[in-house]
């Protein structure tokens, strides 16, 4: 079976759409680790009986020790692949490097666009008519690499950033699982230099779920 490793720090939403979806798509988490002692996401982990574990960055001296202790950690379980599930830490070259070509990201708005935090107050501002999710490769660019999928959603002029917020959710839960699926089936795979910024065409949600069905 395929083993994955998934990261989180706060609710785990996009986690329980990856674990209500391994027997579906033929992987299986083998750890959730969390730098937040007190995620929900690791409850709902416990409660699906997969194992886990706290690395909190408040233990360690500096980004390199915290990121050497998560290596540790999650290299115990041989994860064919690392997803970053509402992360919320930004990594250096030392981790993204170990895990190169094998390490995904879920970011709440349609790459290139709304980089960072707070996409969905943004989408609004920017009077967008259109917001989503990506789902990327990661490379040592913040919310870079190559984009593999993207779900869209309609911006109404009378959205609120948390209205908007909830909408992407229920696209993140039917994307993420979905590019772990065809990665899973060998239809996606990392571009071999993966520093390279969209050097896919990124799938719509709605074909890549016809492609993994
Ligand atoms: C999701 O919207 C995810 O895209 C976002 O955090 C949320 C986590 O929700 N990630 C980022 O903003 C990363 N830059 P969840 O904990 O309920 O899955």
């Amino acid at each position: 079976m395929f083993q994955i490793a998934v990261l989180i720090s706060g609710s785990g939403s996009n986690l329980q759409a990856l674990i209500d979806n391994q027997t579906k798509f033929g992987y299986r988490i083998a750890v959730v680790l969390s730098n937040v002692a007190d995620a929900y996401g690791l409850v709902r982990a416990q409660q699906a009986g997969i194992a886990t574990c706290v690395v909190n960055h408040k233990d360690y001296d500096g980004r390199e020790a915290f990121e050497r202790a998560m290596i540790q950690a999650l290299d115990a379980y041989q994860p064919q692949l690392v997803v970053l599930a509402g992360f919320m830490r930004i990594l250096t070259p030392t981790f993204i490097t170990h895990y190169a070509g094998k390490m995904l990201n879920i970011h709440p708005s349609l790459l290139p666009k709304l980089k960072g935090l707070h996409t969905h107050a943004r989408a609004i501002e920017d009077k967008e008519s259109e917001h989503g999710a990506s789902v990327h490769f990661v490379t040592a660019e913040l919310d870079g690499g190559p984009i593999i999928a993207q779900g869209r959603v309609p911006v109404q002029p009378d959205d609120t950033a948390d209205a908007l917020a909830k909408l992407v959710l229920t696209v993140e839960h039917q994307l993420y699982p979905a590019v772990v699926a065809g990665i899973v089936k060998g239809m996606i795979s990392a571009p071999p230099d993966v520093r390279i910024d969209d050097i896919l065409a990124p799938i719509d949600l709605p074909l890549l779920l016809q492609k993994v069905a």
